[in-house]
């Protein structure tokens, strides 16, 4: 294996990578400094982006009064999401009132602008469906980084797309006081676990990992991410294992789709078809 670059450690960063994890139970009653916050934050401002046009501001909510507020946005927000959203294994997020600090990560999106933009009727439409994409990787790198800095400094937190729904945004932009056409596209509860940090359901790396073209057997068919929905999502969102194999009821769970979660190749017969 090639040596690492004087300074630079493989291990090190993947000890932060795989214990970084979306914590929903903080210890109640704990503060960080500020010194911590702006370390984490720093972590944020690193992140890439699109032309380097940085279309993020990260509003760091400490005051506890104002965590309280934004706490009670979020009950808001999660009793729509049980209410309206179709099935989907929400947790209510009365954890929030443990957080040592909420960070708010609001995009601006008029930053787009700064991407390829078509000259023609046909490249405008193109460019400007692939400047919405632009424009939220880079703030899910934002985000990530974020993350990454909280695990960093022995933290750990969550990572909240809530604020991205209009009502809350809405909620959220008057409560902050940023402009309501920036977005809060992240929200980032930061606290202390309240358990051991442990894993998560991870495919496996040579099911995700493709040499040199795409592996036909590697494809994920729609009647598999249909079992996926029906079937395991919860369980895959908050068993604490990497391995579906290590569920003791995989078989139960998995039933005709366990090679197909367990394996390299979930489509042994490399049809491209849905
Ligand atoms: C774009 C994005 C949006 C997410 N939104 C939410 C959310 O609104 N609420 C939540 O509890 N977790 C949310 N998550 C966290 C995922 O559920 C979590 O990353 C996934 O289940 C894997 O678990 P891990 O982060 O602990 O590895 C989100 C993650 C991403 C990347």
């Amino acid at each position: 294996m090639n040596k690492p670059l004087a300074g630079l450690d493989y291990e090190a960063l993947m000890n932060v990578v795989r214990r970084r994890r979306s914590v929903r139970a903080f210890e109640k009653g704990r503060r960080v400094g500020r010194d911590v916050l702006e370390k984490i934050v720093e972590c944020g401002r690193w992140a890439p982006s699109g032309a380097n046009a940085q279309p993020w501001d990260f509003i760091v909510v400490d005051e506890p009064g104002m965590k309280e507020k934004v706490f009670k946005v979020f009950m808001r927000q999660s009793q729509r999401l049980i209410d309206h959203a179709k099935g989907f294994p929400a947790v209510k997020k009365s954890y929030m009132a443990n957080t040592v600090a909420i960070i708010v990560v609001v995009g601006d999106p008029r930053w787009k602008s700064c991407f390829p933009q078509g000259t023609s009727p046909e490249f405008v439409d193109e460019y400007a469906a692939n400047n919405e994409k632009i424009y939220l990787v880079s703030l899910g790198a934002a985000i990530q980084n974020l993350q990454l800095g909280v695990t960093a400094m022995g933290l750990t937190s969550a990572w909240l797309s809530g604020g991205g729904e209009a009502t809350t945004n809405r909620d959220l932009s008057e409560l902050l006081g940023y402009p309501p056409n920036l977005e809060a596209v992240g929200t980032i509860p930061v606290g202390y676990p309240q358990k051991n940090v442990s894993l998560r359901y991870r495919r496996p790396l040579a099911q995700v990992l493709h040499w040199n073209r795409y592996e036909p057997e590697k494809f994920r068919r729609q009647a598999q991410i249909d079992y996926y929905l029906e079937n395991l999502r919860p369980f895959a969102m908050y068993r604490d294992v990497e391995r579906m194999q290590e569920w003791e009821d995989t078989d139960e769970k998995l039933g005709p789709w366990k090679d197909a979660f367990t394996t390299a190749t979930p489509n042994p017969g490399g049809k491209l078809d849905r």
